[in-house]
Formats: C-alpha cells, structure tokens, sequence
C-alpha cells in the first residue's frame, strides 16, 4: 500500500503519523489567493473544475502532507437544493433563510442536484489523474446539522439559537430537513467516490452547539445514517467524523463501527482520547490553529506532546480545526518537520 495515511484509516501501522491540515488550501497561502481572484468568486472557483484542482494541489507542493482534500464547500449542497448563496468579502456565507414548510417544498428533488454538483465531480477526476500515488484523496461533506443551520438561519452564528427553537417548536418540518440533507449527502459522497476520492469526511463544525441530550439525536445519528448507507455501497472507503465540539460525547461516536476515524477538537484531553477514542477507533487531531500563527518553540513542544501521546499507530496529525489565513507559512514547515523527525 503506498497510501501510508488510507492504510493507517484502514487499521495499518506507519512509522510516523500521516498528516493533512483542515482548510489546507486557502487563504494563508498567497497562491491560493491569486487563483481565487482569477476565478473571480469562491463560489467560480468551487465550479470551475480546473481552478478547483490547481488549489486543491497547492498546499502539496509547498509541503509534505499525506493526504490532499478536494477543494469545496460544505455548503454546495444547500446551493444544488436551490437555495440562494452567496458568499461575501468578510462577511462570510449568506443564504435565503428556509423559514416553514413552504419553504422546504420550494426545495429541488434529491436527483436534480447533479445538475450543480457535476463540476465538484469533474474536479474529483481531474485531480485524481494528477495526484502523487502515494497521496490519499479526502471528499468531504458537511454533517445534517451543520447544514441545517446555514439553511435555517441564512447565514454563520455563534449559538445557533434560530435553529434550535425551530427544531424543537417544529420537530416534525425539521426532521423532514435532516432526511433530506441525508439523502442528498448519500448521493453527493457516493459521486465523490465514484470518480475517485479514498476516503470521505463528515464535518459537523457546530455539533458542540447542541443540547447534550441532543447530540445523538440531531449529529450522531444521521451521520451514521449516512455512513451505513455509503458502507453498503462501498465498503472498502473509510469515513472519518468530526463532531466538533461534543466533549465527553466523543466516546459515544468511537463506538459507532461505522465512523473509521474520530477527528477531534482541540479542546479534547489528549490522555482522555488515548484511553476512550483512540482504543476503539483510529483518532485524527488536534493542534489549535493559533500554533501556526504564533509557530517556534510552543508549535514543536505541543506537536511532539500530540505525536507522544498517540505514538503514531492509529493516529492520524491534523489540527483541532481549519487553519486560518493568519497561519504562516513557515510556521506549516516547521510543524511538517516536526512530525516527520520524530
Ligand atoms: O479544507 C480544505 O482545504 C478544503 C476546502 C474546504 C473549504 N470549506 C473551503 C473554503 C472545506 C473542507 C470547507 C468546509 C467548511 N465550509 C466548513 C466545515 C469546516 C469548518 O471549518 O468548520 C464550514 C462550516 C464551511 C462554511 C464556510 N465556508 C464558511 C463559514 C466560510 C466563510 C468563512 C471564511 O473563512 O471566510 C466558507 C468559505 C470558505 N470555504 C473559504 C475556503 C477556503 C474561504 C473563502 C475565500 O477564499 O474567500
């Protein structure tokens, strides 16, 4: 197997911990931003197969990562329902608010979404063709929940307070939502995989702003939804799972036999994942992103701690979550470094 970080999800040992970065691509890197400014908005860049590739392969040929994540979004899947999107210069994602029931039978059919999805495929394709052998390929989507509240409240929040009151003043019109963005997220994953990704992630960004006694209702159990059915359909495709934020909860998702791999937050006790995630199931995570800005003796002292407690077999190096444009760039050397000495 020449994909040191797939047979490490598949249950293989490695001799030092594979590694990507969430949000490798982007706006830290000055490439990045020359190809977004020529496609004009994220959007174009999402959509146009060619650029989509060109930053997918940036971040690889700066550094030494194992893994290269499709360039996307997760809400690309609201957009090919029909929904309104738009992305805005420091303002961030904007959306037309689903408010009732009406306005969730104005969405689009489950099979029309390739109609705005085919170019993310065609993207997948071309980066395939391109990629070193020994680099594994993530799809990604985002989880029901975190979908949910882009579509519910229109836009990012901090408490997602819209969304819960609506999910719990109108369970049966949210629910109804859940189903749907499950349905389309089987079939936007199971096209990821057939034109080539290796391994698909799940992230549920704000699983930690749920109550706890709902946290398995409204994050665990549609993404097992929908790893069981991709399980079905492909079996061999690893799925990793990111529930951000749900603290002790993690446990409960590293019992789940289908999720591959648990990513964790930063805020997670590295001996309490050694001893509750990591036995069951293989761990991703978790250095904060602020180490990149900030980089030197704290970014190598903090890394070795992660790499220390995991000792490489079934662990996979990430950050707790996406890097931020403020990273440096030889700061991302440093920490590659880092764990490929160790
Ligand atoms: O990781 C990668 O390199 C692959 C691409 C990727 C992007 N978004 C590109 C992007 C991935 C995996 C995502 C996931 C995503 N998108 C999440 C889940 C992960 C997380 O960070 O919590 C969420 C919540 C979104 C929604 C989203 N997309 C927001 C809230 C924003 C605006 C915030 C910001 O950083 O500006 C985006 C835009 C976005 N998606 C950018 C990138 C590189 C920046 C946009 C730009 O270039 O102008």
């Amino acid at each position: 197997m020449d994909k040191v970080l797939l047979n490490v999800l598949l249950g293989g040992k490695s001799n030092y911990a594979p590694t990507w970065l969430m949000r490798q691509a982007g706006r830290y890197l000055p490439e990045y931003k020359k190809t977004r400014s020529k496609a004009g908005s994220f959007l174009d860049l999402c959509f146009t197969p060619k650029l989509a590739t060109e930053v997918t392969l940036q971040p690889l040929r700066r550094f030494e990562l194992d893994g290269a994540i499709l360039f996307a979004d997760i809400l690309l899947i609201p957009k090919s329902l029909g929904q309104n999107l738009d992305f805005r210069e420091g303002v961030g994602p904007l959306l037309t608010p689903l408010k009732n029931k009406e306005d969730l039978n104005q969405l689009k059919n489950i099979n029309q979404i390739h109609n705005v999805l085919n170019p993310v495929y065609d993207a997948v394709s071309k980066i395939k063709a391109k990629l070193d052998k020994k680099i594994t390929f993530i799809g990604f989507a985002g989880s029901p929940w975190t979908v949910s509240t882009y579509m519910i409240e229109g836009k990012g929040s901090k408490d997602h307070h819209i969304t819960k009151s609506f999910m719990l003043e109108f369970p049966d019109i949210y629910d109804h939502l859940i189903s749907i963005i499950e349905e389309a997220t089987i079939e936007y994953l199971s096209n990821q995989i057939i034109a080539g990704v290796d391994v698909v992630k799940l992230f549920d960004s704000w699983a930690g702003s749920l109550p706890n006694s709902y946290i398995e209702k409204y994050s665990l159990i549609p993404m097992k939804k929908i790893a069981m059915e991709l399980k079905n359909r492909f079996p061999k495709i690893p799925i990793i799972v990111f529930p951000r934020g749900v603290g002790p909860m993690y446990e409960k998702f590293s019992k789940v036999n289908v999720f591959d791999c648990i990513a964790i937050d930063s805020s997670i006790n590295l001996k309490w994942a050694k001893e509750k995630i990591q036995k069951n199931t293989v761990v991703q995570g978790n250095l904060d992103p602020a180490f990149l800005v900030a980089g030197g003796k704290n970014l190598k002292i903090k890394t070795k701690e992660i790499l220390r407690n995991f000792s490489s077999s079934g662990h996979i190096f990430n950050l707790g979550h996406g890097i931020t444009p403020d990273a440096k760039i030889e700061n991302v050397e440093l920490l590659v470094k880092t764990i490929k000495e160790k």
